[in-house]
């Protein structure tokens, strides 16, 4: 799909990806719809990328809110006219023992990661529908394929996340509606808080800067991609981990033993 021109919503704009995907998509010639919570944040980035000639709107709502998915989209369409690319990546993370997670904790987590996204493409596929054309790109994560001890809830957030694309690009096909799933691995970015950003050095995790991330993401918009997991070998492992999960548990098991006492710092 053509980038320039095309008006571009993406959540979680003020983010270490979202807002290096903002600014790629900006430069590119793209129209933005930036949205998050923390409306000083977005109002930043949207003069900085407004100051480098981009036509931008900032919109602050909390995705998680009952009916703020729609709302958004709604408001969207009101002052932009058309949203050409809808980008779910606003996302959160959980990381320790599942059994000391806060169900509270858990049900945002869900609310954030699977349910917003799943609603605002409800919300806009209507829309992309009646005019034969459109994307939706869902940001994922490489644990939305490979279920990561200590990240229990995230992982199942982000399968969830992965299955409902699936699912969607396959009953959308022939629509001119296209649905990608991207699979980021560990980049780094504030989403990482402290002890997990310690904990991926100490077990050497490959990790990415959020531009890679974002020139990735553009990439599969321009090549129309069903799907794309980032990182050699995370995408491999990827592929193992569906046909034989047991090949990849003792590896994780091990992993699981080291990563133990940053869960229990995390927890405590
Ligand atoms: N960083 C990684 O290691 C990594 C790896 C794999 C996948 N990913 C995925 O990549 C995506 C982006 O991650 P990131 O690293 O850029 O994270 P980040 O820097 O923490 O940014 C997250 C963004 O989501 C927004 N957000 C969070 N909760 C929200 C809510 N309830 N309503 C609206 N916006 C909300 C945040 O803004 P406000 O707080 O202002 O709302 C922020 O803009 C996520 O989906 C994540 O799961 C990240």
């Amino acid at each position: 799909m053509n980038i320039s021109g095309s008006t571009v919503l993406i959540t979680g704009a003020s983010g270490g990806i979202g807002g290096a995907i903002a600014r790629e998509l900006a430069w590119r010639g793209a129209s933005l719809i930036l949205v998050n919570r923390d409306g000083d944040r977005l109002e930043r980035l949207a003069t900085e990328l407004r100051g480098s000639g981009g036509k931008v709107m900032a919109l602050t709502g909390d995705i998680a809110q009952p009916g703020m998915p729609a709302r958004l989209i709604e408001q969207a369409l009101e002052q932009a006219g058309t949203i050409d690319i809808l980008i779910n990546c606003a996302g959160v993370q959980n990381f320790g023992f599942f059994a000391q997670e806060r169900a509270a904790d858990t049900a945002m987590l869900f609310q954030v990661n699977t349910i917003a996204p799943i609603a605002l493409v409800n919300a806009v596929l209507p829309h992309m529908l009646a005019r034969g054309t459109g994307k939706i790109v869902n940001v994922g994560s490489i644990f939305g394929s490979i279920g990561f001890p200590c990240f229990a809830s995230y992982s199942a957030s982000k399968f969830a996340l992965r299955g409902f694309s699936e699912a969607l690009r396959r009953e959308l096909a022939g629509t001119g509606v296209g649905i990608t799933y991207v699979a980021p691995r560990f980049t780094k970015t504030a989403f990482n808080r402290n002890v997990v950003a310690r904990m991926a050095n100490a077990l050497k995790m490959n990790q990415d800067e959020p531009e890679s991330v974002a020139a990735s993401v553009i990439a599969t918009i321009e090549r129309d991609d069903r799907e794309r997991y980032l990182g050699w070998p995370e995408k491999l492992f990827v592929r193992i981990n569906s046909i034989l999960p047991r090949l990849v548990d003792p590896s994780l098991i091990k992993q699981a033993a080291l990563m133990r006492p940053f869960a229990t710092e995390s927890t405590r």
